[in-house]
């Protein structure tokens, strides 16, 4: 993808009804809260850096692996689908490529907190398919990609960055408020198949299994089988067209895309110090939620 450098500066966080968000997800907010969801439309909704690329190619296996074979090794995953708030100088809008999308059905990602969805999703009944990883290893997650994402804002050292996480001050806000949102919004919304990470890692294929159910979807015992190995972290990290290499605003050479793809790096992260405070702080924040998350395999 190219882009051109002089226009894409790291942003500073502001203030968004409520959210702490950057320009590049807002400048477009108009356009993307009239979109016009069709029924069939797949919504991918997560925070940021719990598995969203994982998820998107997962369905786009699904979906399109066997009628559609040359997508695969000929449009990189973001195009394939799109990421509908995202709106830098001199790259197609989110919005346009989801517009321009000629498949059935779309597959559209979002970082959105659950109340920034367009409205047309909620009318329509899409099905939404939404990834939560433990807020341990999705901070840390979340720290490196800052770090090499040219259109994130600085980072800073780890332990600021530590403290902002927990302060809810990151691009789309809050990490506690987004996962405890879209959980709510499960209990009202049946069409929501809420995924966490962690399962992923344990065990892909039984997830795809529940996915597939979900979506009424049967695949063959070796399609099922072919997905689970195309979707492994170490084929995902070879293909140019899930490992984000053809995107100019990230620079490998601070941090790759497909980093580790672990349950349990915090631990290389955090001092006990921070792993205490953050623990405490956890409970506070966490106290009305029935969301439980792990932490180590
Ligand atoms: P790490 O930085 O911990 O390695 P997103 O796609 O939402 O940005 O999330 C990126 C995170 O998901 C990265 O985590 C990346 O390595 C991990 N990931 C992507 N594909 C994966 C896979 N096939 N298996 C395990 N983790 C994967």
């Amino acid at each position: 993808m190219s882009v051109d450098q002089d226009k894409v500066v790291r942003p500073e966080l502001f203030d968004f009804h409520g959210v702490s968000m950057s320009h590049y997800f807002t400048d477009n907010w108009e356009n993307i809260q009239n979109f016009k969801a069709r029924p069939d439309d797949i919504l991918i909704a997560t925070y940021p850096k719990a598995g969203t690329t994982w998820a998107s190619y997962i369905l786009d296996l699904l979906y399109f692996g066997q009628t559609a074979p040359e997508r695969q090794t000929s449009i990189p995953i973001y195009t394939r689908v799109p990421f509908l708030e995202i709106a830098v100088p001199s790259m197609d809008s989110g919005k346009q490529l989801a517009d321009k999308l000629p498949t059935t059905p779309r597959l559209i990602k979002t970082h959105f907190p659950v109340q920034f969805v367009p409205k047309s999703f909620w009318e329509q009944n899409c099905k939404i398919v939404y990834i939560a990883r433990n807020a341990k290893d999705n901070m840390v997650s979340y720290f490196h990609f800052d770090r090499m994402n040219m259109i994130q804002p600085e980072p800073g050292d780890w332990s600021s960055f530590h403290r902002r996480f927990m302060e809810g001050k990151m691009v789309f806000g809050s990490w506690y408020d987004h996962v405890s949102g879209w959980w709510k919004k499960k209990q009202t919304y049946s069409k929501l198949h809420y995924i966490f990470y962690e399962d992923m890692v344990e065990d892909t294929r039984g997830e795809i299994d529940k996915l597939c159910s979900f979506l009424g979807l049967s695949p063959s015992v070796e399609e099922k089988d072919r997905i689970t190995g195309g979707v492994s972290f170490d084929n995902m990290k070879k293909n140019n067209m899930t490992n984000y290499s053809t995107i100019q605003v990230m620079d490998f050479k601070i941090s790759p895309f497909m980093r580790k793809g672990k349950v349990g790096d915090w631990k290389n992260h955090f001092t006990v110090a921070q792993n205490e405070e953050f623990d405490e702080d956890y409970k506070k924040k966490m106290k009305d939620s029935t969301l439980q998350f792990r932490t180590e395999l």
